[in-house]
């Protein structure tokens, strides 16, 4: 193991020179216009995947952006481990915000910035270069591994979906490792295991056939706009409780075990608030912070539009307002079932005087893992290694829909070890993430393996 660690040391700088090649391709998912460049970069993560040693290396197309597979299978009678992460990103606006241009990437004290930098190309990275080491010291690895990554991800993994409902064979493992959550602290190893699921619906409010001049009409027709306002108004009360009927139907209760977890983490709820420069925290009354980031579900708006956005005024009712509003779940909330009672409410709150079209975008199940499966305390040994200190379990706030549908298909427990941090601006302008855990990823990752080849 010395020796593994040893070049992972040595080739700090050569790895990170080779993350920048990765993050350099705008490799956009939801915008059609960046195809050509999320081909480029299923095509760097399949070259970099041969390059470091894999057995065999292959790009499986889908309806929608590649999939990239790879394999190592030289150790029979040992497990196998499938790790997976995505190479599509977020798209970059507001880009008058970012200080350098997000895919042209910078290091600045001590951090990578890019697009893509802990969401997810660092985290992925790390896993490849952890491989590399085994094969370019002692020249084969502890386990079996197969490598899963891709294009998909920001817009909810269908064809990944699709993919591992008609490959369940392929993609068959003991283990399922994903970095692409956070670390509690910076410095602090942690594991995640539980994550939140995701309803995504967008809501179109219809009123008069075309724009009205706001005079000639004003005070006498329905404004799409202000009624939307009004609609999205309801959707929480006072107390920061959801109001959609049977929301919170049967959502699972912690264990004593949780429970005692969660006290073990002193969260200031004024240096958060502080740092995110705003008054104080909100929340559903009756729950603490981490409790409402890890444990409750809710509602939030994440977008909204209609009628006159341009600059100046212009005096015009609209004929139509949207917003898109999405809803994180938690344990044993149902995304379809929650998306159809929104639906259901929205229009019955809806007045008679305008139309409602409800959309439903994309959605996941939400997740809760046995800490104490056998490849968790793998991990917490690895990360502790690495680390040098106790590593921590958390549950979080954020959604990947595949987890669940990796650890039913696939029987096996999902080891969710993220390198990233929250204050690292994922989907936001100045996305980053730090060269010391992209560094310690990679030795928690190699630490993995070799513990993970010995489970029995
Ligand atoms: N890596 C994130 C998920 C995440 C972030 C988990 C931080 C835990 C902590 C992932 O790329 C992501 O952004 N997921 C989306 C869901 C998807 C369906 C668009 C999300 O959570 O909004
Ligand atoms: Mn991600
Ligand atoms: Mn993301």
């Amino acid at each position: 193991m010395e020796e593994i660690i040893g070049f992972i040391e040595k080739n700090k700088e050569n790895y990170i020179e080779e993350l920048k090649d990765f993050l350099r391709i705008p490799s956009i998912s939801t915008f059609p216009e960046n195809k050509d460049d999320i081909v480029r970069c299923a095509e760097f993560v399949s070259d970099n995947l041969k390059r470091i040693g894999l057995s065999r290396v292959e790009i499986f197309k889908t309806e929608g952006h590649p999939i990239v597979y790879g394999e190592w299978l030289g150790a029979p009678g040992k497990p196998t481990v499938l790790i997976y992460g995505h190479y599509d990103v977020q798209p970059i606006d507001p880009i008058e915000l970012w200080n350098s241009p997000p895919f042209e990437p910078t290091i600045k004290n001590g951090k990578i910035f890019a697009r893509g930098a802990t969401d997810d190309k660092g985290q992925v990275f790390m896993h490849l270069k952890s491989v590399e080491a085994y094969f370019k010291t002692e020249g084969s690895l502890p386990l079996n591994v197969k490598f899963i990554i891709e294009g998909e991800e920001e817009i909810g993994s269908e064809n990944l979906s699709v993919f591992l409902k008609n490959n369940a064979e392929l993609l068959e493992c003991d283990a399922v490792l994903i970095s692409d959550t956070s670390l509690y602290e910076a410095g602090v190893p942690t594991l995640t295991y539980g994550l939140r699921g995701l309803a995504y619906l967008e809501v179109e409010i219809v009123g008069p056939n075309r724009d009205l001049h706001s005079g000639g009409f004003g005070g006498i027709v329905a404004n799409p706009i202000n009624i939307l306002t009004q609609i999205i108004s309801k959707l929480k009360d006072k107390n920061d409780k959801v109001t959609i009927p049977r929301f919170y139907d049967g959502i699972l209760n912690l264990t004593k075990k949780e429970e005692e977890n969660l006290k073990s983490f002193k969260l200031s709820d004024k240096k958060l608030a502080k740092e995110l420069g705003v008054d104080s925290l909100i929340g559903e009354k009756g729950f603490t912070t981490l409790e409402r980031l890890w444990t409750r579900p809710t509602l939030d708006c994440n977008g909204i539009f209609g009628g006159f956005i341009g600059k100046g005024a212009k005096t015009v009712i609209p004929s139509k307002a949207s917003a898109k509003i999405s809803m994180r779940l938690v344990p044993n909330q149902n995304p379809n079932k929650i998306a159809k009672m929104f639906e259901k409410h929205i229009k019955k709150i809806a007045p008679k005087t305008v139309k409602v079209k409800v959309t439903n975008l994309h959605g996941g199940y939400p997740i809760v893992s046995p800490i104490d499966n056998p490849a968790n305390i793998a991990a917490a040994k690895a990360m502790q290694k690495a680390f040098g200190k106790k590593t921590v379990f958390v549950r979080e706030g954020g959604s990947i829909p595949i987890v669940i549908e990796f650890s039913k298909k696939l029987k096996a427990p999902v080891v969710l070890m993220g390198l990233g941090l929250n204050s690292e601006n994922l989907h936001s302008p100045n996305e980053h993430f730090d060269l010391n855990h992209f560094q310690l990823g990679i030795k928690s990752s190699a630490y993995f393996l070799s513990e993970l080849a010995v489970v029995k």
